[in-house]
Order: C-alpha cells, then sequence, then structure tokens
C-alpha cells in the first residue's frame, strides 16, 4: 500500500472519530452552537481531503465494517467503541450509508447529525432521514436506507449486485427525464450517484452482459443506461482514470437529454420524416447541451458531460449533425460516448426496425465506417473489449444447439470461443439453462464451436429470461 493510501485511510479512521465527536456534540448542545459547527467543519476537511475534488464521498456500514470511499476500514486499527457506536448510530437511524458531496456545508451535517440524534431516541428507522433532509433543502447529504444495503448485502454474487444497479440506474434516467419535463430540473446527484455505482460494478465485470437487454417500450431509458454502461467500459478499457470515467458515466446518461424536445409523434414516427421534422430530431444534441448546461452548470467536470451531448453525432470527420467546422472535431470522451451509441442504437429495437441488428454484424458495419464516422483506435478498443462474438449474442453451435453467449474468452486468440449457455438443443427443444465453456470443448471428439450468430426471434428467444 502506497504512503498516499495509508495516509488516506488514517484520514478515514479519524473521519468516523469526528463525526462520532460531532454526534456528542450536537446530542450536548444547541443548534448553532460553535462546537457542532466547528466539527462539521472538521468532518468536511477530512471528506475533501480523503476523496479529492468532484465526486461524492460514500460513508457506509455493512456487515459490521466501516467503508469509507470504498475502503474498509479495519476495527483494529480504531478504538472499538467509536468503530461499534458509529454502525450502531447508522443501523438504529435505518441508514445503511450516506454521501458527503463536494458543496456540503457545516450546517448541513448539522442537520443531518440533529437528525440522527432524533432517529435514535426513537424506533429503528422511525425517522424518515432522507425526506427530511429534503424538507430542509439539504441536497449535498445523500443517505441510503438500510433494507436496500441490507439486501444488497445478502447478494454476495456480485452479478444480482449488477443487475440491481442496472435496474436503479434506468429508474434515474427516467427520473431525470420525467423530473425535466415537469419543471425543467435535473437531479444531478442521483445521476452522479448510481453513476458511481456502475462504475464498481462494471469493475466487477459483470454490467456489459446486461447492456444486452433492450426494452422496447423504454428504448430511450435503456438507450441511456446502456450508452452510459459502454461507455464506462470502454473508457475503462482505454486506461481511463475514475474521474474520467465518472465524467464518461454522466455523460452517457444524459447524453439523449435533449430528446425530450423531439415531439413524440416525431420520435416514434415509423415512417420516412419530412425535412422539417428531421431538423427537429438533428437539433436534440444542442437541445441536450443547453439543457446540461444551463441545469447541471458547466463547471471543469461537467463541461465533458454537456460536450458528450453536443458532439455525439459530430463524426471525427467532422460530418454528422449539428454542423460544425471541419477541423472542430469531437473530444476524446464524446467518440468513447459515440460509439456506444451508435452501437447500442443499431443492436436495438425501434420503431422503425422492429428487428434489432445482432451485435456481430453491428460491429462489423460500424468498422467499415471507422475512421469517417468512429475513431479508429477506440473502435479496435471497442471491438477487443467485446470480444469476437459479444456478450447476449445468440448464437448456433456446431451440434445443431442454440444458446446465448454470457461470457466471452479473456485469453488472446481465443475470443471466437466464449462461454454459452444452452438454450435449445439440437432438435429445437428447451434444455435446462446449462452453461457451457467452448475453450473446454475446442478439441476432440465431442469439439463444439459456433456455427453462427442469428436472430433470437427467430428462435422465439428473449434474451432478458436468460440474462436477468
Ligand atoms: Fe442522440
Ligand atoms: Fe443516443
Amino acid at each position: 500500500m502506497s504512503s498516499q493510501d495509508l495516509e488516506i485511510l488514517k484520514q478515514s479512521r479519524e473521519l468516523v472519530a469526528r463525526f462520532m465527536g460531532l454526534m456528542r456534540a450536537a446530542h450536548l448542545y444547541d443548534p448553532g452552537n460553535d462546537a457542532i459547527l466547528h466539527a462539521a467543519g472538521e468532518i468536511l476537511e477530512l471528506a475533501t481531503r480523503i476523496r479529492g475534488d468532484g465526486v461524492d464521498l460514500e460513508v457506509k456500514a455493512r456487515h459490521d465494517s466501516i467503508y469509507i470511499g470504498g475502503e474498509r476500514i479495519r476495527e483494529s486499527a480504531m478504538g472499538s467503541s467509536i468503530y461499534h457506536g458509529f454502525i450502531d448510530v447508522l443501523r438504529r437511524a435505518g441508514l445503511g450509508s450516506f454521501t458527503i458531496d463536494e458543496d456540503a456545508q457545516p450546517s448541513d451535517l448539522e442537520d443531518f447529525s440533529g437528525l440522527l440524534i432524533e432517529a435514535l431516541s426513537g424506533e429503528p428507522g422511525s425517522v424518515d432521514i432522507a425526506a427530511r433532509l429534503d424538507v430542509r433543502g439539504v441536497r449535498s447529504i445523500g443517505v441510503e436506507k438500510l433494507d436496500d444495503e441490507a439486501l444488497l448485502a445478502r447478494e454476495v454474487d456480485q452479478e444480482q449486485i449488477a443487475k440491481r444497479v442496472y435496474l436503479r440506474s434506468i429508474g434515474v434516467v427516467k427520473n431525470v427525464f420525467h423530473s425535466m419535463r415537469a419543471d425543467g430540473r435535473v437531479n444531478s446527484r442521483l445521476v452522479k450517484r448510481v453513476v458511481q455505482q456502475m462504475i464498481e460494478a462494471v469493475d466487477h465485470g459483470h454490467i456489459q452482459n446486461l447492456s444486452s437487454l433492450k426494452n422496447y417500450d423504454e428504448y430511450t431509458f435503456n438507450h441511456s443506461v446502456n450508452v452510459s454502461v459502454l461507455a464506462i467500459a470502454l473508457g475503462r478499457h482505454v486506461g481511463l482514470s475514475r474521474r474520467q470515467l465518472y465524467v464518461l458515466g454522466q455523460a452517457g446518461m444524459l447524453h439523449d437529454l435533449g430528446k425530450l424536445c423531439i415531439p413524440i409523434e416525431v420520435l416514434n414516427k415509423p415512417g420516412k420524416l419530412t425535412p422539417d421534422e428531421l431538423k427537429v430530431i438533428q437539433n436534440h444534441p444542442i437541445e441536450g447541451f443547453v439543457s446540461i448546461a444551463s441545469k447541471v452548470g458547466v463547471f471543469d467536470d461537467t463541461i465533458d458531460v454537456a460536450l458528450g451531448a453536443f458532439q455525439h453525432h459530430i463524426n471525427p470527420d467532422g460530418t454528422g449533425y449539428p454542423e460544425v467546422a471541419r477541423d472542430s472535431t469531437p473530444g476524446f470522451l464524446s467518440r468513447i460516448v459515440s460509439i456506444a451509441d451508435r452501437y447500442d442504437a443499431m443492436t436495438s429495437a425501434r420503431v422503425y426496425r422492429k428487428t434489432p441488428i445482432p451485435a456481430w454484424k453491428a460491429l462489423s458495419i460500424m468498422y467499415h465506417r471507422q475512421g469517417s464516422q468512429h475513431d479508429n483506435a477506440l473502435l479496435r478498443y471497442f471491438m477487443n473489449m467485446l470480444g469476437a462474438i459479444p456478450l447476449g449474442t445468440t448464437v448456433r453451435l456446431s451440434d445443431g444447439s442454440v444458446g446465448i453467449v454470457v461470457a466471452g474468452n479473456p485469453e488472446p486468440g481465443l475470443s471466437h470461443l466464449p462461454t454459452v449457455r444452452l438454450v435449445l438443443d439440437a432438435s429445437g427443444q428447451a434444455i435446462g439453462k446449462e452453461v457451457i465453456d467452448l475453450a473446454s470443448r475446442a478439441k476432440g471428439a465431442d469439439c463444439l464451436t459456433v456455427e453462427e450468430a442469428v436472430d433470437p426471434a427467430r428462435y422465439g428467444i428473449e434474451i432478458m429470461d436468460y440474462l436477468l
């Protein structure tokens, strides 16, 4: 562990101790007392040093352990009474975790500690802290209820957690789009939190599977989450920093926010668009940029989120829309969003194309458009990441059975031998959920290989049933 990591751990332990100090002060003194505000100020300083700028700091209690910014703090490294006292406070208040945003003020923490004290004197979970913070206008402290967290903790299976994160993200996108439409507000905190969880899930390598889920009815919501997941995964694959992934995830989630300005009958028009309708559609990157810039604000970090919306239909050769000067080509993060966007759009069913393009075919189309429409290098990384046969692809095997690719083969040179979940046997009969690693069947008498990628609809296969 580097000396910098050790320093962060030390500060995290201090933060827990200071938090308990804040609780004591809030218990002893009246609101507004200097002792409370001083303790709160110290906690905020520590939080800034631990997380760096721009990212929320999550403080979590799970399985009798404390985690700060994703790192486990060991009980042995600090006093047991403080350690368990802290876990007990959260548990009795019905909380699994809370986050401190970068713009939190001492008075916000004071409000939070006051609510915790109130919660401790009642039944566990009797005070709805989230709602009360909201009423008080405290937006910089986010809380997660114990139920959700306990449920998450039970799902030791990381894949289950990834599914929950995916579904939660869809809820967040819906919420953001609906509130933007209703009162012109964008709750960027919700987006930030769920993007952090997505990055964690992508770290565990599961969530990419889920981006192959398609739900025709709610295309835009699914699409926004898929683009975000794919962009984070691609960004991680090319070695971007966590901070950049964080920006990228938000850019993916919000890239089509401008579509809210397109009348639904135009958006869902199955036939050919009139020139005027086309103009409205092609305006969505500008609308998206303006919405993000005006609602979320333009700061060092958010400018790339807004640019992701503005540039995601502009090609590296300067073609596409909106029209820009030929030499003002899209930035690096926008190019990533753009690849994720095209790939997901092609592989989804749309009003004007009921049958989605199979993943392998979409990649081949993109491959032929590299250079002009896609960044060459990034596209190579993308294809390499998805494997020769992308996850979620329905395949017919050499013995005639049909299955779904559920995992790629990480070995270079063996990407044509993925892991397949069998669905139908050679005679078309449904079979259980047998999973075969084709690499283990690459040779010998019972050799099994991928014959071709097929359209799942042709076999009546609902991919979602097998991945969710
Ligand atoms: Fe778009
Ligand atoms: Fe899009």
